[in-house]
């Protein structure tokens, strides 16, 4: 087949699809056309307070208070771990790791972070001073009366 017709073929095929799919999911993007272009909107800046927030239910993981910018975190360098590893946290002033984060798949206390928590960023994240991207309904437990 020409590719020219596969293309156009393919564009009859999917545009329906597409528009149901923009009309059920709220789009992270906004509401602009996703072919046009538009101006990017400015980064937000990241909350660096150093006030380490509430959890919004125990076994949240804590967000980040402070910057992360720069911190080389790959499988040779865990910039974080130079504060928040168990040896290091007299020095730096930083909360070590918790328990878990010693913890292999079987329950079993490592003396150092397991490999399943190597990567911090994949859970934890600091936080932007900007409006919620899609709407949010969550009510605390204690705060709803669901005691
Ligand atoms: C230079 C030392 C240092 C480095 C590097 C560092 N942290 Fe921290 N971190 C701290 C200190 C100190 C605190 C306590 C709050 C504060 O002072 O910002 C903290 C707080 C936190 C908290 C909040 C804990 C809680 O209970 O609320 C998290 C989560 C965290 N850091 C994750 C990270 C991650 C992930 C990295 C790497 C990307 C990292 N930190 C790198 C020193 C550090
Ligand atoms: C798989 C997800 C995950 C990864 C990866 C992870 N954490 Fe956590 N972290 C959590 C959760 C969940 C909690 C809260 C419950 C707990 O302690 O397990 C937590 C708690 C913490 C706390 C608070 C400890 C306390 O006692 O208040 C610190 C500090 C922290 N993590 C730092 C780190 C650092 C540094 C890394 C990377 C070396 C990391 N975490 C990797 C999920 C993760």
């Amino acid at each position: 087949m020409h590719p020219l017709l596969l293309a156009a073929l393919v564009l009859c095929v999917t545009t329906p699809l597409h528009a149901q799919v923009l009309s059920d999911t709220p789009r992270l993007s906004g509401n602009t056309p996703p072919t046009e272009a538009v101006k990017a909107v400015p980064v937000p800046p990241m909350v660096t307070n150093d006030v380490r927030q509430m959890r919004n239910y125990p076994e949240q993981p804590p967000v980040i208070p402070h910057a992360i910018e720069g911190y080389q975190l790959t499988l040779n360098t865990n910039r974080c771990l130079s504060c928040h590893a168990r040896q290091f946290t007299t020095g730096s002033g930083a909360p070590m790791i918790s328990v878990t984060h010693f913890m292999d798949r079987d329950g079993q206390v490592l003396t150092d972070v397991t490999p399943r928590r190597y990567f911090c960023t994949a859970c934890h994240v600091p936080q932007a001073d900007a409006p919620p991207l899609v709407p949010n309904t969550f009510r605390d437990s204690l705060s709803s009366g669901g005691r």
